[in-house]
């Protein structure tokens, strides 16, 4: 059997004419977003020099979407690492996201300057859908010790 991975890249296509772009991202049986949208935010005014992220969450799941600069997502299930280069480049046609399911611990790092990144996300935001050290995400999250917070 071949397992997903809870992460994949999602291209939203764009439509591209002389007065510029539009992107669009909608959930539903047309869209590319595999979630209903509760809450969305946006991360900006980033320090390159700094990390974001560094957590997982038990049920929330979200699409992050590069607006403007780049950045480096590495994320983890526990076993498997991944590292994805998401740009969003003057002249690109279409934007990539990258999807991250529940259980995924995620390291967000290396924002170019003037880095706009919207988040949308399933859930309405709850502290303790947050696992914020590598411990309790392996022993909680990862093995399924302690329970999980309902939904
Ligand atoms: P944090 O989870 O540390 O951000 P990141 O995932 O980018 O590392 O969140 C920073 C602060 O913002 C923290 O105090 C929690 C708060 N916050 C909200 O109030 N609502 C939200 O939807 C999110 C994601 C964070």
């Amino acid at each position: 059997m071949i397992q997903q991975l809870p992460w994949r890249e999602i291209q939203f296509p764009t439509h591209k004419d002389a007065r510029g772009s539009l992107t669009m991202a909608q959930a539903g049986p047309q869209g590319l977003v595999p979630f209903e949208i509760k809450r969305t935010y946006a991360l900006h005014n980033l320090d390159g020099r700094l990390g974001r992220g560094s957590h997982a969450t038990f049920h929330t799941q979200q699409v992050l979407i590069p607006l403007a600069g780049g950045f480096m997502a590495r994320v983890t299930d526990g076993q498997t690492w991944r590292t994805f280069e998401l740009n969003q480049r003057p002249f690109n046609y279409e934007i990539t996201g990258l999807y991250i399911g529940s259980g995924v611990w995620r390291e967000l790092a290396d924002f170019m300057p003037g880095t706009v990144i919207l988040v949308l996300s399933d859930t309405y935001y709850e502290d303790a859908d947050y696992v914020r050290d590598w411990e309790s995400f392996m022993d909680r999250v990862v093995h399924g010790e302690g329970g999980k917070p309902s939904e």
